[in-house]
């Protein structure tokens, strides 16, 4: 199923994202894809609103890999947050466990997803974000399953 949304602000993208969220499940994994800027960050930071996660992402050195814990309806439940900018082979994913931190969190969220297309099988979810102007956004959101 297919979705798109137009985006205004980083506020509306974020709130976009809460309502994302509210609809994944347990074992979801999640492609985020588009431009340097395009919004994915703010887009996860809407999930992690969701969860109601400890704000970690602001840090400027933004590592490869960072761990939420947040809670669903009141239960704790753990997200994984991968972004592969800077990854430059499938050989470090390899060497990093990538596929098995995908599939141990509650949800998985992957920032240039589209990098490693061998991964491509894991995804419950692709969220495309598209710049349009200097504050839009259009955002196109695919679940497969
Ligand atoms: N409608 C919008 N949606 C999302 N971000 C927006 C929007 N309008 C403006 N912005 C701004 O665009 C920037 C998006 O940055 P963000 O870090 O989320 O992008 P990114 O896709 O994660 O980039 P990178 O590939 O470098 O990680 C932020 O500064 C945000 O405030
Ligand atoms: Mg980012």
């Amino acid at each position: 199923m297919a979705k798109e949304f137009l985006s205004h602000s980083a506020d509306e993208t974020r709130r976009f994202a809460r309502q994302f969220a509210a609809g994944l499940h347990e074992g979801d994994i999640v492609a985020l894809c588009g431009d340097l800027g395009a919004g994915k960050t703010e887009f996860m930071r809407g999930i992690t609103e969701f969860f109601v996660c400890e704000e970690q992402l602001s840090s400027p050195t933004f590592p490869l890999f960072n761990i939420y814990e947040g809670t669903l309806r009141g239960e704790p439940v753990t997200l994984h947050h991968f972004d592969l900018y800077r990854i430059e082979s499938q050989k470090e994913l390899e060497a990093i466990g990538f596929d098995e931190y995908l599939s141990s969190a509650f949800v998985s969220v992957v920032e240039w997803a589209d990098r490693f297309p061998e991964y491509a099988r894991f995804y419950t979810a692709t969220v495309r974000l598209e710049r349009t102007g200097e504050e839009s956004r259009r955002i196109f959101i695919t679940h497969i399953d």
